[in-house]
């Protein structure tokens, strides 16, 4: 009932681990499939080994995440293992995740996580909280969009696939733009710009200041970047922001979405988010009589 079809995949169901929730282990990789994803993605790797930003690098309440990681990674050479040993471990479709800082670095990281036995490959250019060191997201930009797109396509041996920002007022000409350099999907989204400050000590809660925003609080605002990219490109989508739940993932969908996304949901059901949102996506497709998530793809158009 869930059965879906990627970029000529198939994925058991359409939830996806998203990128960062679970760093690059194989192993905790792999357990995420048992526990129901119909596919993970690695945190975001980057050429060389990060530490990531001081802590407190995270908090978060019933209605949000805020997180400012800062893309600490083992970097590219140290992950090729871990990602070829997720692979021993499964035959679900594993999406690599790259972080740079340059367009050209880009290329680099995508022709070394091409050797690993990647299905498909995610390009990150939307993190929110690394702006001190690598200055403006690219996603904010038709032109590095493009550009990084074109580079990384002659460099992948796999489909890929870009990774934009809700704080693009225009991601839908992003998204356009991504297309048209030859991106096979896009992902959309990856956290919003935003910060708290604990009122005690007049400080920001993050060492960072800054970080981005994830959970509940993100969904309605992924569901219109999806529903907005849908119209303007061809190409599929993996809806991400906030879907905690079946009804948020069959929203998703109806937005346009062909996978789903899931991060932050962990954080409030560790080992039944997945099972949990399949399961409550089912329940409502048989009251509806739907019989395949074909049937109410992009229908809210
Ligand atoms: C702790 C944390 C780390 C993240 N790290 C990454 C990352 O390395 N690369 C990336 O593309 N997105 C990263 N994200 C963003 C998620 O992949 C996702 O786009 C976002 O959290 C929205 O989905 P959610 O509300 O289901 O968590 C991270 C999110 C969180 C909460």
């Amino acid at each position: 009932m869930l059965n879906t079809t990627f970029l000529n995949k198939q994925f058991k169901n359409p939830i996806v681990l998203a990128s960062g929730i679970l760093g690059v282990t194989g192993a905790g990789l792999a357990n995420i499939i048992k526990i129901g994803a119909g596919g993970v993605t690695t945190k975001s790797i980057s050429l060389e080994p990060r530490e990531g930003h001081k802590n407190p690098v995270m908090m978060g309440n019933d209605h949000f995440f805020l997180n400012a990681v800062g893309l600490s990674n083992p970097g590219i050479e140290n992950a090729l293992p871990e990602i070829a040993k997720l692979r021993s471990l499964t035959d679900a479709p594993i999406i690599g995740s790259i972080f740079a800082g340059t367009a050209e670095e880009f290329g680099v990281v995508a022709e070394k996580i091409c050797t690993g036995p990647i299905d498909f490959l995610e390009v990150d250019i939307s993190c929110p909280n690394v702006g001190a060191e690598f200055g403006r997201p690219f996603a904010y930009s038709t032109e590095a969009v493009e550009t990084i797109t074109k580079i990384v396509k002659t460099k992948s041996t796999v489909p890929v696939i870009m990774k934009l920002s809700p704080n693009a007022w225009n991601i839908a000409e992003i998204a356009k733009a991504a297309e048209s350099a030859g991106a096979d999907a896009i992902t959309a989204i990856n956290t919003a710009a935003g910060m708290m400050i604990d009122i005690e000590s007049r400080q920001p809660v993050l060492s960072n200041k800054v970080g981005g925003v994830s959970g509940p609080a993100l969904f309605p605002i992924a569901l219109k970047c999806v529903y907005d990219i849908y119209k303007a490109v061809k190409i599929p989508i993996i809806g991400t922001g906030g879907i905690t739940t079946g009804r948020d993932g069959i929203a998703m969908i109806m937005a346009g979405a062909t996978l789903l996304g899931v991060g932050s949901a962990m954080y409030y059901n560790k080992g039944t988010c997945f099972s949990k949102i399949t399961a409550e996506m089912e329940e409502f497709m048989k009251a509806e009589n739907i019989t395949s998530l074909e049937e109410i793809r992009g229908t809210a158009h």
